[in-house]
């Protein structure tokens, strides 16, 4: 039997492909290949290029695989995109998870393990946040994976499918053999941002706001390394095989670390100067996101290992490093 992974030539995706296979799984990847990379893929993974929300295509793969069951990260991610083109993200991200489910639905594929968001939260009134705390989000994203939770939700009451949510703080980090890791275009998350800047392909790094009500001045976030991220959806795998029922789990650290808190850790992993500029906020940052993840500990049993601010930025710095142009090579774009 195998597991299938939606979205695999993703960052996090791919890093979910490679965990399985170092657990001797077999592993079938979807992806559309709109933001993945063909060089992410596992060489023992079976790949199918095509696109969720084309249900023939689907119906292919599920008649042709013995698929037990389903990693879920097929989706649009950034928050400034989807407020701009929010019907890109209605489409790909809620559509094409309803034609999954309807696929699912018809081969018997009963679990499904679903890539979430702290920003499904909008901004907590307090922190940490804990799952029980009001889903109001403040970007088309955020709305976008709560329908899909919701999607999965019906679609368990009326068809029998089991899904874990995984609601993911910020992922960071790559995996320590620097195969494969962080490749955006374009970049618009922090620590690889910081990093480029270290390899001299940026001139500065801009703070975006420097008077919110923190120590510093700067926003402060919970970096989780994408190898424990990983570890979750493993667990969470596990525990739907042992009939456990729908759930919804935070994934951080429930530590957190300003912008300059993460600039400074990179000037002392990479050795370079690292020069920043401040601008503006950016539109819909909330000041502090600290996630609660004693949920996932108590019923997953999730040991973060890997989640220390120095160790994630140490694993991005080796996979930037050897990698300065990401998956491209000279030449290419
Ligand atoms: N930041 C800068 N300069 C930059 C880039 C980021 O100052 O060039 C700041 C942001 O303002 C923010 C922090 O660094 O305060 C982290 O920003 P990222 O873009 O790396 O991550 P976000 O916290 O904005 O986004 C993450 C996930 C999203 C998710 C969101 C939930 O990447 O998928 O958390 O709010 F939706």
């Amino acid at each position: 039997m195998s597991v299938l992974v939606l979205g695999g030539t993703g960052y996090i995706g791919s890093h979910a492909v490679y965990q399985l296979i170092d657990q001797d799984e077999k592993v079938i990847v979807i992806d559309n290949l709109e933001t993945g990379h063909l060089e992410a893929i596992h060489p023992n993974a079976t790949f199918y290029q095509g696109d969720i929300r084309d249900i023939d295509f689907l119906r292919k793969v599920f008649k042709a695989e013995p698929i037990h069951s389903v990693l879920h990260f097929a989706a649009n991610s950034l928050v400034g995109e989807s407020m701009e083109n929010p019907l890109k993200y209605f489409d790909n991200n809620v559509h094409g998870t309803q034609v999954l489910l309807k696929a699912m639905t018809e081969y018997g594929v009963k679990k499904i393990v679903f890539s979430s968001t702290a920003a499904t939260y909008g901004e907590p009134k307090q922190v940490p946040i804990t799952e029980e705390m009001p889903t109001l989000p403040t970007s088309t994203y955020g709305e976008t994976k709560l329908t899909m939770e919701k999607l999965m939700k019906w679609c368990g009451i009326a068809h029998g499918i089991r899904y874990v949510s995984l609601r993911y703080f910020n992922v960071a980090g790559a995996r320590e053999t620097a195969e494969i890791g962080e490749d955006h275009q374009p970049e618009s998350h922090l620590i690889p941002i910081v990093l480029q800047t270290a390899l001299n392909q940026r001139e500065h790094v801009t703070i975006f706001g420097s008077d919110y009500n923190t120590d510093d001045g700067t926003c402060i976030r919970d970096y989780i390394h994408v190898e424990d991220l990983i570890a979750a959806h493993l667990l969470a795998l596990d525990y739907l095989n042992n009939n456990g029922s729908s759930d919804i789990f935070n994934l951080g650290s429930s530590k957190g670390f300003s912008v300059k808190q993460i600039v400074e850790t990179a000037r002392k992993v990479t050795g370079n100067e690292i020069p920043v500029k401040y601008g503006p906020r950016r539109p819909g940052d909330p000041s502090v996101l600290i996630a609660s993840s004693d949920k996932a500990r108590e019923i997953l049993g999730w040991i973060p290992e890997r989640t220390h601010i120095t160790k994630i930025v140490e694993d991005a710095w080796r996979w930037h490093s050897t990698h300065p142009l990401g998956y491209r090579t000279e030449g290419t774009s």
